[in-house]
């Protein structure tokens, strides 16, 4: 089935000057990117965005990383979209990351991994919705 996903470009990796990589290895992939935009996160649409996880230890950190400068989200479709860009990112910590994924090639860390996927369908539509309601 043909699904759409949020993905973003971390702000560490467009400050590492590895967007332009990771680009190529989503269209190389297949993906088809229906939207792409370069925005800083302002501290309220990073809490709303990661709410999931708003009791975790490491919440804060995660919007200080996800707000530190420009990010790039993007709007990926393609067959099983959501579980395709989950597959290509690798595991959450690069460390763990199949070789060959983009947490592994470009990871530093579980709070410097490179990008962002949607989990599941119900969350790909919400995050897409925050961003790009017109695609949703
Ligand atoms: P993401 O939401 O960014 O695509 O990552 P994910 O699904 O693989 O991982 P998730 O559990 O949703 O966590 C979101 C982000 O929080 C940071 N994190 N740090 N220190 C920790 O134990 C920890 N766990 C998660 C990671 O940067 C992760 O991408
Ligand atoms: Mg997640």
């Amino acid at each position: 089935m043909v699904e759409k996903t949020l993905a973003i470009i971390k702000p560490h990796a467009v400050a590492g000057k590895n967007s332009g990589v990771v680009i190529d290895l989503i269209e190389k992939a297949g993906f088809d990117i229906l939207r792409m935009q370069k925005i800083q996160l302002t501290k309220t649409q990073a809490e709303k965005f990661y709410a999931v996880h708003k009791e975790k230890p490491f919440f804060g950190g995660l919007v200080t990383n996800v707000t530190s400068g420009p990010a790039i989200l993007m709007v990926l479709q393609k067959d099983n979209a959501i579980k395709a860009w989950r597959d290509f990112m690798g595991a959450t910590d690069p460390l763990k990351a199949e070789p060959g994924t983009i947490r592994k090639l470009y990871g530093e860390s579980i709070d410097f991994n490179v990008t962002h996927g949607s989990d599941s369908p119900e969350n790909a539509v919400l995050e897409i919705r925050q961003f790009f309601p017109d695609l949703a």
